[in-house]
């Protein structure tokens, strides 16, 4: 079979750049190890008061960690705190936190500023993260997922310090 030199190259050329992608994610699961975000579990988000997040809000599990229970409904951030006021989470400089998060309706984000931490809240699944709060600051927790008319809304506070 006869192929004309240009589209020899250019099919030299696609090999080549389909064995570098190839390569670029072998070396990021085996080398960085990095990997997809997993559900760590289900829950019926129906009846979260049966599960851990029947009490939302930090837990102490000592050694400067901490574990994080957040649900997150149509428009707000539940972090276990009382009244109406805007949600704040307050967390010792240093610490390290591990959130587990849950959606009581529909699809939310979850972004923490100037950390990584990204998630999306799917109602069912449990979402989690953990991530090391060296410098005293504030850090908003914003909603990056479209939720209906209050999403712009949708946020919390982290205030380290
Ligand atoms: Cu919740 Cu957008």
């Amino acid at each position: 079979m006869h192929i004309d030199v240009l589209e020899r190259y250019w099919l030299i050329a696609v090999g080549a750049m389909l064995g570098a992608f190839m390569a670029a994610l072998l070396a990021s699961v085996l080398i960085f190890g990095i990997q997809l975000p997993s559900p760590v579990g289900r829950v019926d988000p129906q009846q979260l008061d049966k599960t851990d997040f029947a009490q939302t809000g930090l837990r102490d599990t000592g050694k400067g960690h901490y574990d994080m229970y957040i649900v997150a409904q149509m428009w707000r951030f539940d972090v276990g705190q009382k009244g109406s006021a805007p949600a704040e989470i307050h967390i010792p400089a240093g610490s390290e936190v591990t959130f587990y998060i849950t959606s009581k309706d529909v699809t939310h984000g979850f972004i923490i500023e100037q950390h990584d931490v990204n998630l999306m809240l799917v109602p069912g699944q449990i979402a989690r993260a953990s991530t090391t709060f060296n410098h005293a600051g504030t850090y908003h927790i914003i909603c990056h997922e479209y939720c209906g008319t209050g999403h712009q809304a949708m946020t919390a506070t982290i205030i380290v310090g």
